[in-house]
């Protein structure tokens, strides 16, 4: 079997063929790296850990947070606040920025993150992870200010997710194709174990939590009833459903083997665009997928384009294999 790389390797080498990861980028996501090897292995102590169930506090989501978000937040800060890559931080489970302190030299970045995420499956042992998305600090060596952040997800220079399931998984982008790298428990290190995953431009999968369906917008109705219909309808092919609601697990299935994940808009909550988060969740998957051949658009232009308003803004997500959220995108535009 040919010797597989080391995550720090890769990074190297990127650099060395395309420049896309500068010494500081490649400290930080080594950094970020790491602090999901401690993620996980709280994930994997579970009980054993007391790291279980909810912790007595909300987050500016207006969740329950559970002793993991906690957790995984705390583990993130600490990990990053003091190596002189970063200028700020910011978490779906912190209501504002989380600057540099003082007394640490600050760096060119921005890291955004989603912890944990798939809270809901934390206590029944279902696969969960963290997300995060990299930006650039805009120029000027003044504070760094919320409104630093609120750029589209297209000024990414980096993005990635760690799935904590079966195997412990690092998924990662700058810009030049995915590489996915398993984390070996024995080392303590993340080796290679995947480089440009395609995501099929068909599917016959789908990704959607139907006990919402008497909420959706009629595009939406529309493309699902037509799944539903199977091959005697419209569409003229079965289709199948997953549903993980761990949106690292439902992304990961389809980065392997294709599909569509939605999570639209619904009249549950009308003044919101859908519950995904767009900065720490949305940016950061959706330019992995295209990134591997797919797409990802809010039902009306592409999710890496959108101008963010608000730090902790959400956003309608349809992505996945690339004729697939076409389709459902021009039925939103009354094709
Ligand atoms: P988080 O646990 O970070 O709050 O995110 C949960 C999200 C996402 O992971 C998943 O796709 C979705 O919530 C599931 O929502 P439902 O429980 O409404 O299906
Ligand atoms: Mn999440
Ligand atoms: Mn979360
Ligand atoms: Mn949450």
């Amino acid at each position: 079997m040919t010797k597989r790389i080391s995550l720090t390797r890769y990074l190297v080498e990127q650099q060395r063929a395309d420049g896309l990861i500068p010494a500081q980028l490649r400290l930080l996501l080594e950094i970020v790296a790491r602090a999901c090897k401690s993620i996980s292995h709280a994930v994997n102590q579970g009980a054993l850990g007391g790291v279980l169930g909810s912790a007595a506090s909300e987050n500016v989501q207006g969740e329950i947070q559970k002793k993991l978000d906690i957790i995984a937040n705390e583990v993130l800060i600490e990990a990053n606040e003091w190596g002189g890559h970063l200028a700020a931080m910011a978490s779906e489970e912190m209501a504002g920025i989380y600057p540099v302190p003082n007394r640490y030299p600050q760096g060119e970045y921005l890291l955004l993150f989603d912890p944990l995420d798939g809270s809901s499956n934390i206590d029944v042992n279902v696969s969960i992870g963290t997300i995060f998305s990299v930006l650039r600090k805009p120029d000027g060596a003044r504070d760094v200010a919320g409104s630093d952040f609120l750029q589209p997800g297209s000024q990414q220079v980096a993005a990635g997710y760690c799935i904590y399931g079966p195997q412990t998984t690092l998924v990662l982008t700058v810009g030049a194709g995915v590489a996915l790298f398993t984390l070996d428990r024995e080392q303590g290190s993340f080796l290679l174990t995947q480089e440009n995953p395609r995501i099929p431009e068909d599917t016959q999968e789908f990704a959607i939590n139907m006990s919402n369906q008497r909420h959706w917008d009629a595009p939406v109705k529309r493309y699902i009833d037509e799944c539903l219909q199977g091959r005697e309808g419209p569409r003229g092919k079965d289709f199948n459903m997953r549903w993980i609601a761990s949106m690292v697990a439902d992304v990961h299935r389809i980065l392997t083997r294709g599909g569509i994940f939605m999570y639209p808009w619904d009249r549950r909550e009308p003044e919101k665009p859908g519950k995904l988060r767009l900065m720490y969740e949305a940016n950061p998957m959706g330019w992995i997928v295209e990134q591997a051949g797919g797409a990802a658009t809010n039902g009306r232009q592409r999710i890496l384009d959108i101008q963010p308003t608000q730090l902790h803004e959400r956003v309608s997500v349809i992505l996945g294999s690339k004729n697939e959220v076409q389709r459902v995108t021009d039925y939103h535009r009354g094709l």
